[in-house]
């Protein structure tokens, strides 16, 4: 034990904690998540945890997982749905362990999960079997007993992960995530070109993750204006509802301030009624496709006086009149734009909370691993 954590503090280096590390770790476990997986001669990916599901294709998944890892879950939807049209369900380990679930011989069911050990989602790993389905495990820690009870998996290459709140395992969650989509993608009608424009976009990530991180100074700035908010809306559309989720998570983890993710399109339904020169609105709109529609929700926002920050690619200034503090991060393409937009949010929860005087490696009634029900 004592030795553990001599080896934990020195891996800290010069960063004041965990979190900021680990942010800073990201371009590096994208690409150990890429070495050696892309296989650009048959515009694919070369999974080897896959050679074990021969010839097996489902034709429907369903994800299960807690916390971080059922928001990347939630992406990861899109991708099997959007490139491999492959039906796809997310569930809350916690739910779908009790509940009567239809699951048939074809159905993939992937148990997502950093630790491998949380007691929810083995739980619902091994319902899923006893009722027949295919496991697959999306996991970080190797030998952990999910990954060892799904017999065959990818796993996350995150590398350790110390802060409670996860950072580096959800961007690489949605790497791999991507990554298994092209495979099934491949199999299923996805051209070469698209394959290859995919392969390219993630090679590309690392290095635009680099130019993300230089944001960090930017986000301190903006932190110090927002320190003293009792309340957060984060929203976005599409692939970025779940980079909303996940970073209002991450701000209630670190910082204990309130906060909400919601799709910027439901607002109109229910919390608009929360909007007041009081509240701040973190909005993610990367995604080209749908900008225009995001923008349209931010003006509604707009003329209720809400205090707006916005998440955008860089070449867009669609926001530059609409919100207080635009935040560019590299342009990309729209299924890889989601993942660099998560580490402003990430920097964001970070200072808020340090700047609150909070904890952020060890927050307050959480634990890294529940490993109980
Ligand atoms: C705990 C952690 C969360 C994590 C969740 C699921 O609640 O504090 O950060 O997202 O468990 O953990 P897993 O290891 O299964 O991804």
């Amino acid at each position: 034990e004592v030795v553990d954590l001599e080896l934990a503090a020195s891996d800290l280096g010069d960063y004041p904690h965990y979190m900021l590390k680990e942010i800073y770790d990201q371009p590096q476990a994208v690409r150990n998540a890429l070495g050696g997986r892309l296989l650009p001669s048959e515009a694919t990916v070369r999974l080897a945890g896959l050679t074990e599901l021969g010839g097996f294709h489902p034709s429907r998944i369903k994800i299960l997982a807690c916390g971080t890892s059922w928001h990347a879950g939630l992406v990861g939807k899109t991708y099997f749905e959007e490139l491999a049209r492959i039906p796809t369900e997310v569930e809350y380990a916690s739910e779908f362990r009790y509940r009567n679930a239809v699951i048939e011989p074809d159905t993939l069911v992937i148990a997502m999960s950093q630790s491998g050990e949380t007691a929810d989602t083995l739980a619902g790993l091994r319902e899923s079997k006893r009722r027949g389905a295919t496991p697959l495990g999306l996991v970080n820690v190797v030998g952990s007993t999910i990954a060892r009870e799904c017999g065959r998996g990818i796993y996350l290459r995150a590398g350790v992960e110390f802060g409670v709140a996860a950072t580096k395992s959800f961007t690489n969650q949605l790497v791999t995530l991507l990554m298994l989509s092209i495979h099934f993608g491949r199999q299923r009608g996805m051209s070469i070109r698209q394959g290859l424009e995919l392969l390219n976009a993630l090679e590309e990530l690392p290095t635009l993750m680099e130019r993300t991180l230089e944001l960090d100074s930017k986000i301190h700035a903006i932190s110090e204006e927002f320190a003293d908010a009792d309340n957060f809306l984060y929203i976005g559309r599409a692939l970025e509802y779940p980079i909303a989720l996940e970073g209002a998570l991450k701000l209630k983890e670190v910082s204990y301030i309130h906060a909400e993710g919601l799709p910027a399109a439901e607002l109109k339904h229910g919390p608009i009624a929360l909007i007041t020169p009081e509240m701040p609105i973190v909005v993610t709109a990367t995604q080209s496709f749908i900008r225009e529609k995001v923008a349209s929700n931010v003006q509604e926002i707009r003329a209720r006086g809400g205090r707006i920050i916005v998440i955008v690619s860089e070449e867009n200034h669609e926001f530059d009149r609409l919100a207080d503090h635009v935040i560019a991060i590299p342009t990309a393409d729209d299924l890889i734009s989601p993942i660099l937009a998560t580490v402003p949010t990430q920097f964001l929860a970070y200072h808020l909370a340090v700047l609150r005087g909070c904890d952020v490696d060890q927050p307050r009634n959480l634990a890294k691993s529940v490993t109980v029900e």
